[in-house]
């Protein structure tokens, strides 16, 4: 049976707010009748406690530490899935059955080469363009290449982009690394996986013959399932806003892209990396570290630590930090800096302010060691998460625009501005 929620305002005026509930999670309160009754909105920056929409595709209970695609923790999916079978699940809800997933990898093979004219157009680029720059430009500008696909009221029209969209990433993501390093684009090979193609297309030269790294393919694998969703976050938050207006698919992604960019969301893991590099240079020890980032007069904060929603340990990074150990034993690599990030890991977990504020190790610590480890330039690292991330946003477009009860993004305001006052004659 469904319940209400009165709420009244000091005025007198009332409204019943229904209440909802969602297969997990919370009850909402609807308010969308608050307005039209008692003439009041909701304040709630950062949209903390607000539900901006109904989702059957990923949920996340911070307090817990669980994560589920559809209904499937992730720590079973990390352990016997792969990306392409999680991009069915993401995309469709359902795993694929062997003939769905041979169909599905078919049909993202035949989409991983781009029109000759967007190697041209990566090109044109500035020598020293950050490559999120080159991807959020190059993935708007499909819009221009794909005409084919671009009507959004048209499911068929929405899945072929969306199908586009992912097969694309990792030939655009690399192509944005090549032309930032001077290395020639390479040529998808579809007799590869989604990962292995990715790496070779990375860093596989004509003149060479090139093996894809088994280790680097499993923990890029994981990286990738890891990362390709978490709800309404501020980039998938930003998908949906700019797709609610009519926006075309590869709009729509760029301006997810731009969100995702910021160091406190995708580019955290970049962000890990900078300071660890900065601590290194500096000589400070990671307990002056530790003691800057706890001293309220000082406005740094560690990178990597926290998360909007996880209040207990990230699952991810739970999943992410046993991956990074047996990487850095395995692989060895720049050592004094991994020394530094395992003495930071701990000694963060064990210090009282961190623990109290439930301020853990979130998956971009480790992922951005990790990618350090497998000789993944740092400015690639916000690339290499938008391109995860890919199939996740468009999963929420399509589920946008499949919702009935779907309207254009637009929240209000409470002005604190001037208050009406007449132009000076
Ligand atoms: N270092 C030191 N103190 C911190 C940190 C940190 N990384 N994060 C939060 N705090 C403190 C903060 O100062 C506040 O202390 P007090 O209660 O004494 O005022 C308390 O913890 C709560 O912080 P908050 O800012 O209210 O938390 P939030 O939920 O608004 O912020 C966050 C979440 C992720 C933006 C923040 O923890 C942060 O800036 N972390 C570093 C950047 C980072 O790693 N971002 C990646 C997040 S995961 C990526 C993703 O899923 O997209």
């Amino acid at each position: 049976m469904s319940s209400t929620s009165k709420f009244s305002t000091p005025g007198g005026k009332s409204s019943e707010l229904p209440m909802l509930k969602g297969t997990h999670g919370p009850e909402c309160a609807d308010v969308r009748g608050l307005y039209k009754d008692a003439g009041v909105f909701t304040y709630d920056p950062g949209y903390a406690t607000t539900a901006s929409c109904k989702s059957a595709i990923t949920f996340i209970d911070g307090d817990e530490g669980i994560l589920l695609y559809r209904g499937y923790p992730i720590e079973q999916l990390a352990e016997h899935s792969d990306y392409l079978e999680v991009c069915h699940l993401l995309m469709y809800g359902e795993l694929p059955t062997p003939e769905e997933s041979a169909k599905f990898n078919n049909i993202i093979k035949q989409h991983t080469m781009v029109h000759e004219n967007i190697r041209d157009f990566i090109s044109g680029f500035r020598y020293d363009a950050h490559p999120m720059a080159m991807l959020v430009g190059t993935v708007g500008a499909l819009s221009s290449f794909y005409h084919d696909s671009l009507d959004i009221n048209n499911p068929k029209h929405r899945e072929i982009s969306a199908q586009r969209l992912i097969a694309k990433m990792p030939t655009i993501a690399s192509y944005c690394h090549n032309h930032s390093r001077g290395l020639p684009f390479m040529y998808p090979d579809n007799t590869l996986s989604y990962v292995e193609n990715f790496t070779r297309l990375m860093f596989a030269v004509p003149a060479e013959q090139f093996e894809p790294n088994p280790v680097a393919v499993k923990a890029l694998e994981l990286i990738m399932i890891l990362h390709a969703d978490h709800e309404q976050n501020a980039s998938t938050s930003t998908v949906r806003l700019a797709g609610s207006s009519g926006a075309n698919p590869f709009a729509s992604i760029a301006a997810g892209i731009a969100s995702l960019w910021g160091p406190a969301h995708g580019g955290a893991n970049e962000a890990v990396m900078n300071m660890l590099d900065a601590i290194q240079d500096s000589g400070e020890t990671i307990d002056q570290t530790i003691a800057r980032a706890k001293d309220k007069n000082d406005p740094f904060r560690l990178m990597g630590f926290g998360h909007r929603v996880y209040k207990n340990f990230d699952p991810r990074a739970k999943i992410i930090q046993q991956m990074c150990h047996e990487l850095l034993d395995d692989l060895g690599g720049d050592q004094p800096m991994f020394d530094l990030a395992r003495e930071l890991e701990q000694k963060t977990l064990a210090d009282d302010y961190f623990k109290e504020r439930r301020l853990y190790p979130n998956v971009d610590f480790y992922s951005g060691i990790i990618l350090r480890a497998l000789d993944i330039p740092m400015s690639m690292f916000t690339v290499m998460f938008a391109m995860s991330r890919t199939v996740g946003w468009i999963s929420h477009w399509m589920e946008m625009h499949e919702d009935p009860e779907g309207r254009i993004g637009r929240p209000r305001q409470i002005y604190t501005g001037a208050a009406r006052r007449d132009y000076p004659v």
